[in-house]
């Protein structure tokens, strides 16, 4: 388990390090209530508070996300039928182009410079490769292959928010980013879903999971538009985040737990990779880590739970 600091002796000109991946999420509750986070805000009245610097690590950002891109291009690929060669060969195109960014991510210490400016492009270009695609399926001009268009639509929303992290890479008000990543997030937890028809069981299981998440999600909205009144303590998002964080727990071990079946041939669906049930249990735990980020500071600063 990777801890979380935001303030461990790092260099002046190294990004602050928050956890993207293999979280333990069974602590997770613990660890805020415990107050093992360390936070930057040390009450609601602090000057401190209202700059909350909910400050992302953005290499580690970029590392993330540039893989995620790679493999929707993969997943792209492997689903557009075989008599579209132009299309397949722009999907191998962006395959290449993030392995070689990831490859410069990982040599990199700061996300800057050419770097920075070569991944922009490269995530614009994704972009309008997968409004693209959608556009020629909506207008019923190519197959969709098993690239179905709230797929394509889902990924290329994701490729939008990894955009507007690099353009705007610090965050504003605590409250308020929750709220955002929240109604991000939760949009994308209820469409992961690619089940075999004959799967009852488990398709009942990412059912009970869809409906729980359209809930969840229209709570979310709610509470980000009530939170336009900017109150000074919101109480309520906090208990409300408590539970996104209980369902999303659940939700990634089902996944953990599919991408098992599929690695062992075990589950019917239209995946063409079990890397894609990976790709997506990766995706919770994304969500998981930026809610352990964020929610210990939303405490102190917006709650009068101290
Ligand atoms: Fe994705
Ligand atoms: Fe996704």
């Amino acid at each position: 388990m990777k801890e979380f600091n935001y303030t461990k002796g790092k260099p002046e000109d190294q990004d602050i390090y928050v956890p993207v991946d293999d979280i333990e999420s069974s602590g997770f509750l613990n660890k805020v209530n415990n107050g093992a986070l360390t936070n930057v805000c040390k009450d609601t009245e602090s000057p401190g508070c209202k700059e909350c610097l909910c400050q992302y690590n953005r290499l580690e950002e970029a590392r993330f996300w540039s893989r995620i891109m790679e493999e929707h291009a993969l997943f792209i690929l492997l689903g557009l039928p075989c008599d579209q060669p132009k299309l397949r060969e722009k999907a191998k195109f962006f395959i290449d182009l993030f392995s070689a960014l990831r490859k410069r991510l990982d040599e990199a210490c700061k996300l800057e410079g050419d770097l920075l400016r070569d991944l922009i492009e490269a995530v614009k270009a994704i972009i309008e490769f997968k409004a693209e695609l959608l556009r020629l399926i909506i207008q019923c001009r190519k197959a969709p292959g098993s690239n179905y268009p709230l797929l394509l639509d889902h990924i290329r929303r994701e490729a939008e928010r990894f955009l507007s992290l690099l353009l705007k890479p610090v965050p504003q008000d605590s409250l308020e980013l929750l709220l955002e990543q929240e109604a991000f997030w939760l949009r994308i937890m209820k469409e992961h879903h690619l089940l075999d028809p004959s799967e009852r069981e488990l398709i009942e299981q990412a059912e009970t999971f869809r409906k729980t998440f359209s809930r969840l999600l229209e709570t979310a909205r709610d509470l980000l538009s009530m939170n336009e009144v900017r109150p000074k303590n919101f109480n309520t998002v906090i208990r409300f985040t408590r539970d996104v964080v209980r369902n999303t727990t659940q939700l990634r071990d089902f996944k953990a737990a599919a991408f098992e079946l599929a690695a062992l041939c075990e589950l019917l669906s239209i995946v063409s990779t079990p890397l894609l049930l990976d790709h997506i249990r990766r995706e919770a735990d994304k969500f998981l880590s930026e809610l352990e980020a964020l929610l210990p500071e939303v405490i102190k600063c917006h709650s009068t739970l101290q």
